[in-house]
């Protein structure tokens, strides 16, 4: 798929997601930088990520690497379990919040792993350094998204990338984690609160 489609398949997929989020999960940039981390992941690689939610950032990540056509397995972990998801700008109870997103990933058509369960455990199901791309988005609060770093880097591959999102003044737990982590060792990009370790 040309840079053209690309571009017209994010748009899609943004305009996907507009109509069923009270707010997205992502910004305009943040779909872009993910889209640009995902594009480079191996034939039959594997990409992780900690966070489904609705969703939207693995149908993107899907899209980007061409998943479907390039043998990439896709694997998310959410417990699925909170009480409210009103924060994360989805308007429905922890009942639906699965079926919602099982529901996008029928219509996406994507053949999705998912480990429903806290990530604490969840990685001890993943071998180490398996993995191409690995996207940290779960619990936002400093000592979780620290145990997640901890954790999930042994399962990168040499080369792999390790980001993550929400490096941003009103989540200050990932602030503190990654720049305790990583000291200068990693970049956010531009206009977006997506991080990665360089
Ligand atoms: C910000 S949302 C993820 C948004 C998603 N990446 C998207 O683009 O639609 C965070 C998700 O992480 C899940 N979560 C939070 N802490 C978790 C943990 N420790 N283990 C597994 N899932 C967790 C929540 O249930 C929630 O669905």
């Amino acid at each position: 798929m040309g840079q053209i489609n690309m571009e017209e398949q994010l748009k899609e997929i943004i305009k996907y997601f507009s109509t069923r989020l009270t707010s997205l999960f992502l910004t305009v940039e943040d779909f872009q930088q993910l889209l640009n981390l995902a594009v480079n992941v191996p034939e039959n690689g594997r990409i992780v990520e900690i966070g489904a939610g609705a969703g939207c950032s693995l149908v993107t990540m899907a899209a980007a690497s061409k998943a479907k056509t390039r043998g990439i397995e896709l694997i998310t972990i959410d417990l699925f379990q909170k009480a409210n998801y009103l924060e994360y700008g989805y308007n429905i109870t922890k009942e639906s919040a699965l079926d919602k997103f099982l529901e996008n990933m029928k219509f996406w058509e994507l053949d999705v792993k998912l480990l429903r369960e806290h990530s604490a455990l969840a990685y001890k199901k993943i071998e180490d350094k398996s993995v191409d791309l690995l996207f940290i988005d779960g619990d936002h609060q400093y000592a979780e998204i620290k145990a997640d770093i901890i954790n999930y880097s042994l399962k990168v591959k040499d080369g792999g990338i390790l980001c993550g999102h929400d490096y941003q003044k009103c989540h200050p737990g990932v602030v503190k984690a990654v720049d305790e982590m990583f000291g200068k060792n990693f970049q956010v990009f531009k206009d977006s609160s997506i991080w990665r370790r360089n």
